[in-house]
C-alpha cells in the first residue's frame, strides 16, 4: 500500500528550545536622585517601595525598533545562527515605532532577516511569554523551524514625567531570544496565560488610539501616557503570577523544589518577595535586576532571561520557571527545561 502523506497534526511534538538570548540597555542612566529632580520624590520612597535604584531611557532618535535589532543581532550571535535562517520574527511592544508598519517589519530590515514572516503582539508586560508560546505552538506544528523572540519598549516615550505615581518606575530596553527545533535537547515543557479585560482600567494608555485620539482640545491632558491605580495593580499581580506558577508547574509535573531558577517580571522587589513567599522558593533562587533597569515592560523578562543566561545562572538540564504579569490585565508562566 502506498504510504499517505502525514498532515502536521499528525506530526510528532517536537521539544523547542531556546538556543540564545540577548539583550540590549541604551547607554543614558536615570538616577533616583536625578528623579529627585523631577518630582516630588525621594531615592528613600522609590527603594523601598519599588527596590529601582536606576533606569535606562532610550536617546531622542533611538526607537523600540533600534533597542530590538540590537537585542535581535545579540541573541542571534548567541544562537551561532546568521540573521538569513530566521523564519518568522514576533515582537511583542506596547511602544512600537508607528501604528504601521509593524515594528517586527522594521527590525527584519535592520538586522538583514530576508526570509522572516513578521508581526507584532500587545500584552504589555506578559508579551514576551505570549509570543514565546505563540512561537512554540508554530514550531511544533511544523510550520516554522528558526524564529525569533524579542521584547522591546522605550516606555520613556509614554511615560508622563508628571506623574510621580508612574515615572518612577519604569525604563526602555529590549531582550531576544531564539527558538528551534532540536532533536535532543531540553525545551520548554510547559506554559500557561492568562487575561481578565474587566481589569483594563487599573492599567491603560487612554488616549491616541481611535477610541480617543490626541487631538488640540485634549493635547495638555497627556492622555497618550500611562495611567495605573498602583495598590490595586499590585494585589491582582501578586494573585495572578503565584496562580499561574502553581498551575504551570503542575502541568510540568514539578514542584517549587524543583526549580534552580525563577526568572519574573521585573515590576516591583515588594512584589516578587511576595510570589517567591507563596510559592516557597528561597531568594537567592530568583532573577532580580529591576534595581538597574526598572520595569521595561515587555522586556523585563526577557533582558533577566539573557543575564541568567550570560552569567550561568542556569546549567543544562536545570528547570527554570519564567512568571509575569502586566496590562490587559495579562499574565503568563512557562516551565523551561535548560
Ligand atoms: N514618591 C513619593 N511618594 C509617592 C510616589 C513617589 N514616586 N508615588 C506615590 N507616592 C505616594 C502616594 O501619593 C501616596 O501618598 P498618600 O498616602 O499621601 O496618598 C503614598 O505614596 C502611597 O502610595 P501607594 O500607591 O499606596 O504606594 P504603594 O506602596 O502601593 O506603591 C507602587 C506604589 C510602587 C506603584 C506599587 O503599588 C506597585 O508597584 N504597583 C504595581 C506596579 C506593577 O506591577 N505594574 C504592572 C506591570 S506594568 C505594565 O504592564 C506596563
Amino acid at each position: 500500500m502506498t504510504p499517505q502523506p502525514r498532515t502536521r497534526t499528525q506530526l510528532p511534538k517536537r521539544t523547542v528550545s531556546i538556543i540564545g538570548t540577548g539583550s540590549y540597555l541604551p547607554e543614558r542612566v536615570l538616577t533616583n536622585a536625578e528623579l529627585e529632580k523631577m518630582v516630588e520624590t525621594s531615592d528613600d520612597w522609590i527603594t523601598s517601595r519599588t527596590g529601582i535604584r536606576e533606569r535606562r531611557i532610550a536617546a531622542e532618535g533611538e526607537f523600540t525598533s533600534d533597542l530590538a535589532a540590537k537585542a535581535a543581532q545579540s541573541a542571534i550571535e548567541n544562537a551561532g545562527i546568521t540573521a538569513e535562517e530566521i523564519d518568522l520574527i514576533i515582537i511583542a511592544t506596547i511602544t512600537p515605532d508607528h501604528f504601521m508598519p509593524s515594528t517586527a517589519c522594521i527590525v527584519q530590515t535592520k538586522i538583514g532577516a530576508k526570509r522572516a514572516v513578521c508581526f507584532d503582539i500587545s500584552a504589555a508586560c506578559s508579551g514576551f511569554l505570549y509570543a514565546v508560546e505563540i512561537a512554540q505552538q508554530f514550531i511544533t506544528s511544523h510550520t516554522y523551524n528558526t524564529i525569533l523572540v524579542v521584547g522591546a519598549d522605550k516606555l520613556s516615550s509614554i511615560v508622563n514625567w508628571k506623574d510621580r505615581n508612574t515615572c518612577v518606575l519604569f525604563g526602555d530596553g529590549a531582550g531576544a531570544a531564539i527558538l528551534r527545533h532540536r532533536a535532543h535537547g531540553h525545551g520548554v515543557i510547559a506554559t500557561r496565560m492568562g487575561s481578565n479585560g474587566q481589569l483594563a482600567e487599573l492599567l491603560q494608555v487612554p488616549g491616541g488610539g481611535c477610541a480617543c485620539p490626541i487631538t488640540a482640545e485634549n493635547a495638555g491632558e497627556r492622555l497618550n501616557t500611562i495611567r495605573m491605580e498602583g495598590r490595586e495593580t499590585f494585589k491582582h499581580a501578586v494573585t495572578n503570577m503565584v496562580e499561574s506558577a502553581r498551575q504551570v508547574l503542575d502541568d510540568a509535573g514539578l514542584t517549587p523544589a524543583d526549580l534552580a531558577c525563577v526568572i519574573p517580571h521585573q515590576a516591583n522587589l515588594r512584589i516578587i518577595s511576595a510570589v517567591a513567599e507563596r510559592l516557597e522558593v528561597p531568594l537567592e533562587r530568583i532573577m532580580v535586576n529591576l534595581d538597574r533597569f526598572g520595569n521595561t515592560s515587555a522586556a523585563a523578562v526577557a533582558i533577566a532571561l539573557d543575564e541568567a543566561n550570560r552569567t550561568g545562572r542556569m546549567k543544562v538540564g536545570d528547570y527554570v520557571l519564567l512568571v509575569v504579569f502586566g496590562g490587559g490585565m495579562t499574565w503568563a508562566s512557562s516551565v523551561i527545561q535548560w
